[in-house]
C-alpha cells in the first residue's frame, strides 16, 4: 500500500496548478444528477469530478490515497468557494469507516479494484446513480492508459459488476471504426441503484 502512496505522492507532487477536468461519463450525463443530495469522488486525484458535482450544488467527498493531490484539492475547493469534505485514505479503509453512509451519487473514473465494486454498490442510495469511468483493454490507441491488465476493463465487464442496477447509459467503443474519432479507450457506464418497494 505504501508503494502506491509513494507512486501517487510523486506524481502529484508538482500538481498544485493542474485544473483537472470532469470525466467524460459526468459531462455527458450531468442531465442525470439528482438537483441536490449527497456525492462522493472515489480515488478522486485532483478532484476535477467533485469540483463538478459541488459546482452542480450536491454536497460532495472526495477520496483519494494522496496527501499531495487532497491538498492540491482543498486549495482549489477553497479559491472556488466549495465546501468540500476531503479525506486522504486507501478508499478501502475509508469504505470501512463510513461503513453507514449511503451518498446519491458515486463517481469512480480512472481506477479500477475489482475487489472494491461490490461494496460501493452498498455504499449507493436506494435511487442512486454510480458514474463510473475507465480504461479498456481492446483500446483505439495502444499506449494510451495503463499497460497492466489488472488496470483494464474487458469488454461488458462494466456491465457484469452492475448487472443488478438499473442501466442508464453503457459505452464500450473497444479499437472498432474510425480509430481516431470519437471518445476513446475507456468504458462507461452510469447505472441506478432500485428502490426496493
Ligand atoms: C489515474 S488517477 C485518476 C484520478 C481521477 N479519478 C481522474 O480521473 O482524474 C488514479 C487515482 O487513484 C488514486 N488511488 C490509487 N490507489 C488508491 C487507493 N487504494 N485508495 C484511494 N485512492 C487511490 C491515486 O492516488 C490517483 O489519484
Amino acid at each position: 500500500m505504501s508503494n502506491t502512496r509513494d507512486k501517487w505522492e510523486k506524481i502529484y507532487a508538482n500538481a498544485s496548478d493542474v485544473v483537472a477536468q470532469p470525466c467524460e461519463v459526468l459531462r455527458r450525463y450531468r442531465h442525470l444528477l439528482p438537483e441536490a443530495g449527497t456525492a462522493v469522488d472515489i480515488a478522486c486525484g485532483l478532484g476535477g469530478n467533485a469540483l463538478f458535482l459541488a459546482d452542480q450544488g450536491i454536497r460532495t467527498t472526495a477520496v483519494d490515497i494522496s496527501n499531495n493531490a487532497i491538498d492540491a484539492l482543498k486549495c482549489r475547493a477553497e479559491e472556488r468557494g466549495f465546501t468540500l469534505d476531503c479525506i486522504a485514505a486507501p478508499v478501502e479503509d475509508w469504505l470501512i469507516e463510513s461503513d453507514d453512509r449511503c451518498f446519491d451519487v458515486i463517481v469512480v473514473s480512472r481506477f479500477l479494484d475489482r475487489t472494491l465494486l461490490p461494496r460501493l454498490i452498498d455504499h449507493l442510495s436506494p435511487g442512486g446513480l454510480v458514474y463510473y469511468q475507465t480504461f479498456t483493454a481492446d483500446k483505439a490507441q495502444p499506449s494510451s492508459g495503463p499497460s497492466n491488465p489488472e488496470y483494464l476493463l474487458k469488454p461488458n465487464e462494466l456491465l457484469r459488476y452492475f448487472e443488478h442496477l438499473v442501466i442508464r447509459a453503457f459505452y464500450d467503443p473497444g479499437s472498432i471504426g474510425r480509430q481516431h474519432e470519437g471518445f476513446r479507450n475507456e468504458s462507461y457506464l452510469v447505472a441506478q441503484k432500485p428502490v426496493k418497494k
